[in-house]
């Protein structure tokens, strides 16, 4: 198979974290561009990643006749008009999680994806991850009988960069950051299943003075055979990256920490240089992780993706997924405003960002 010719738009956090993954599958696919508006940061990113080519306007980027697909790692708020010129432009899109901000701009990435024969990819890495990929394998064999309860949790100090804590940029706090990935994971977990209802309690208890958003957030989802998925997502732990899981069904159970879980437990009076994602020090007793991408899943996902533009595969994680997981995202806020569980389907229209239907529940209200 010939390479698949990536750009990637963004040069920080997840954009290095792409580049990384791509180079460890170098025979299914190749960074060849990159985008990021801030001067000196493309260079910088293109000299770190190897890139010959460098760019400071994403739509420079993609009129490059050799990019066949882009990775978009932006701020969420950025998300849909990227996918939207880059459809228009012939390009394949992988975007990053969430899938955008609204529910209209959900629709219009996926249409304007269709109208122009390319992929809409969704970014979901827990999909790939290994642990959780061979729980996933051994729930499908009947390992755990009928599985009537799945948990994700992910848990870390809080965003790195300050977008995230501003919910005009992000559109709201851990529920949208972290949440999506449990709600994804739980709703493939379980098969696809149609949602049937989403109950959320949110709240902010540490980052009042920074942030409008949400920084501990616990929600169930109901789904139409009646099982449930319970997603915890917090911005208040210290110590380090947690991301795990629990599957519990009538014939049997698994759980999988799926970094803890591999790391070393490791005690250094003097600190060392790196322990694991979000980690504030590595002094005194640490869990330092090997090979962080692939035990999350970023080479996997990517080469996935490299398959599907090949046409050898086909997206497990698409633009309707990432919609599947906006709609329970809006559904989770605007239960947190009414303090009741909402009914699916739920597409309320004209909300600027999930996270107005909590802080404003007469919008909510109004939407049911
Ligand atoms: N899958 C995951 O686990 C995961 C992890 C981290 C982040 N993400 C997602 O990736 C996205 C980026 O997050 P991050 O952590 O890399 O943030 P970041 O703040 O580290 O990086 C954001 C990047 O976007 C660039 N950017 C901003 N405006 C731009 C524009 N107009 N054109 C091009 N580039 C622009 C910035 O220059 C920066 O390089 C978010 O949607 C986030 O939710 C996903």
């Amino acid at each position: 198979m010939s390479k698949v010719r990536i750009g990637i738009i963004g040069s920080r956090f997840q954009a290095d974290c792409i580049a990384a993954s791509v180079k460890a599958m170098p025979e299914e696919m190749e960074v060849v561009a990159v985008a990021s508006p801030t001067r000196g940061n493309a260079e910088a990113f293109a000299r770190r990643h190897g890139i010959s080519r460098s760019y400071h306007d994403y739509r420079e980027m993609l009129r490059d006749p050799e990019l066949e697909m882009v990775s978009i790692t932006a701020p969420n708020r950025l998300h849909a008009q990227m996918t939207i010129d880059a459809a228009r432009a012939g390009k394949h899109v992988v975007c990053e999680k969430p899938l955008c901000v609204t529910l209209e701009e959900a629709d219009a990435m996926i249409d304007a994806c269709a109208k122009a024969g390319v992929l809409l990819m969704y970014a979901e890495e827990l999909f790939f991850a290994p642990k959780y990929v061979k729980a996933k394998q051994m729930a499908d064999e009947g390992a755990f009988g009928r599985i009537h309860l799945v948990k994700q949790g992910e848990k870390h100090s809080g965003p790195h960069s300050d977008w995230f804590w501003d919910v005009e940029q992000s559109g709201g706090g851990a529920l949208m950051d972290l949440g999506c990935h449990g709600i994804a994971f739980c709703w493939w977990f379980l098969g696809k299943q149609t949602v049937k209802s989403v109950y959320a309690q949110l709240s902010t208890q540490a980052n009042a003075h920074r942030t409008q958003g949400d920084d501990e957030a616990i929600t169930i989802i109901e789904f139409e055979n009646g099982a449930i998925g319970m997603v915890e997502s917090s911005w208040n732990r210290p110590g380090g990256m947690d991301d795990s899981i629990e599957v519990f069904g009538d014939k049997g159970q698994t759980y999988a920490d799926m970094l803890m879980g591999n790391a070393l437990p490791t005690y250094s009076e003097v600190g060392f240089g790196y322990a694991v994602e979000k980690a504030g020090s590595t002094k005194g007793w640490t869990y330092p992780v090997f090979e962080e991408h692939w035990n999350y899943g970023f080479p996997q996902e990517m080469r996935h993706f490299a398959q599907c533009v090949r046409g050898k595969e086909t997206p497990i994680s698409d633009g309707e997924t990432g919609r599947v997981v906006q709609e329970v995202l809006y559904a989770a806020y605007a239960s947190a405003g009414l303090g009741r569980k909402i009914m699916m389907p739920f597409q309320p229209k004209g909300i600027g960002k999930p996270i107005d239907l909590w802080k404003h529940p007469e919008l909510a209200q109004a939407a049911i």
